[in-house]
C-alpha cells in the first residue's frame, strides 16, 4: 500500500492514521480516529478530560497495542515495524520520567548513550539541546530543584536527543503556571521552526489557537471537529446566531455541546 497521500513523489504524511481503535476491555477509549498530519506542521489533538488523547498518542507511537485500525508514521508501520517507528518519533508523555538526582546535562547525555552514541558527540548533544530549550544556565544542577517549566523544556530536550521527525507532546503544560506555558510554547515553535513535526495533545484553546496549524477536536473517543483555527471559527461564524466573532472557545463547547446530540445519533462527523 502507498501512504503518500496522493501525492506519489511527496514525502508520506508525518503522522497517518485509519480507523484507529482502542477497547479496554469494556472501555471504548477510541472509537475509529483518522488522522493525516503534513510533514512540518504543528498538529493539535484537543480534547476534555477522558476524551482518549493519551491513548492515541499511544497507540501511535508503539506504547500501546492497537485493537484495530492502522497507524504509520513518516510511512512506517508502528504495528509491523515498531523500531523503525520508533527510530522516527521522539515522545514527551503527561508523567515525566525524570531521576531528581540527576543535572540536566547527566540525563541528556545518558539518552544519546542509550541511543548508541558515543560520550563525546552525547555530550555534544547534550550542549546543543541545553541551549535549545534555554537549559545551559541550569544544565550542571540536579533535576529535583528545576521549576516545574524547567522540567518540562528538559523532558521536551530528552525526546530530541535522537533527532527525531516527528515529535509528540501529551499534554506539555498542564499543570504549569502561565509564564511556563508561555516558555514551552516558544520553545515548541523553535523546534517546529527547525523542521521537526509536532503532535502536540491539550485541554488548552488557547495553546491549540496559539501553536497549531491543524487541529483536531476529540470527544469521548470520536473525533467531533477538525481543520485550521481559522477554518473552525469561520466554520462556527456561518452557524453563529449571536453578536462578535466566535473563539476557539465558542467552537470547543458547539463541538462538544453536540456529542449530547451524536448519542441519540443526529451528529455527522466533519470530515478534513
Ligand atoms: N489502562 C486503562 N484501562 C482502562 N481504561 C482506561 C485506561 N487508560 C485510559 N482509560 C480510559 O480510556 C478513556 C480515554 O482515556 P485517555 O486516553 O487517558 O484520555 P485523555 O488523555 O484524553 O484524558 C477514559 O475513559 C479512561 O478512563
Ligand atoms: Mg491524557
Amino acid at each position: 500500500m502507498n501512504h503518500t497521500n496522493g501525492r506519489p513523489d511527496g514525502p508520506p504524511p508525518a503522522v497517518e492514521a485509519r480507523d484507529l481503535v482502542k477497547h479496554y476491555g469494556d472501555v471504548q477509549a477510541v472509537r475509529g480516529v483518522d488522522l493525516s498530519v503534513a510533514p512540518g506542521e504543528v498538529f493539535g489533538f484537543l480534547g476534555p478530560n477522558g476524551a482518549g488523547k493519551s491513548t492515541t498518542v499511544r497507540m501511535l507511537t508503539t506504547l500501546l497495542t492497537i485493537t484495530s485500525g492502522h497507524a504509520h508514521v513518516c510511512g512506517v508501520d508502528v504495528t509491523s515495524d515498531p523500531d523503525a517507528a520508533r527510530r522516527r518519533i521522539g515522545v514527551a508523555l503527561q508523567e515525566a520520567g525524570l531521576d531528581p538526582r540527576q543535572t540536566g546535562r547527566e540525563l541528556l547525555i545518558l539518552q544519546g548513550r542509550l541511543f548508541g552514541m558515543s560520550t563525546a558527540d552525547a555530550g555534544e548533544r547534550a550542549r546543543h539541546l541545553l541551549a535549545l530549550v534555554e537549559l545551559e544556565d541550569a544544565a550542571d544542577r540536579r533535576i529535583k530543584g528545576y521549576s516545574g517549566g524547567m522540567k518540562r523544556r528538559l523532558d521536551l530536550a530528552s525526546a530530541l536527543v535522537h533527532e527525531p521527525e516527528v515529535l509528540f507532546l501529551d499534554e506539555p503544560t498542564t499543570g504549569l503556571d502561565p509564564a511556563s506555558r508561555l516558555t514551552v510554547w516558544e520553545e515548541v515553535r523553535r523546534i517546529n521552526g527547525r523542521g521537526t513535526t509536532v503532535f502536540l495533545t491539550t485541554q488548552y484553546l488557547e495553546e491549540a489557537d496559539q501553536l497549531c496549524d491543524r487541529l483536531a477536536i476529540i470527544d469521548d473517543g470520536v473525533i467531533v471537529r477538525r481543520g485550521t483555527p481559522a477554518e473552525l471559527k469561520a466554520d462556527l461564524r456561518a452557524r453563529w446566531n449571536r453578536d462578535g466573532e466566535p473563539t476557539l472557545d465558542d467552537v470547543f463547547l458547539d463541538a462538544t455541546g453536540r456529542t449530547r446530540e451524536r448519542a441519540a445519533g443526529e451528529v455527522q462527523e466533519v470530515s478534513a
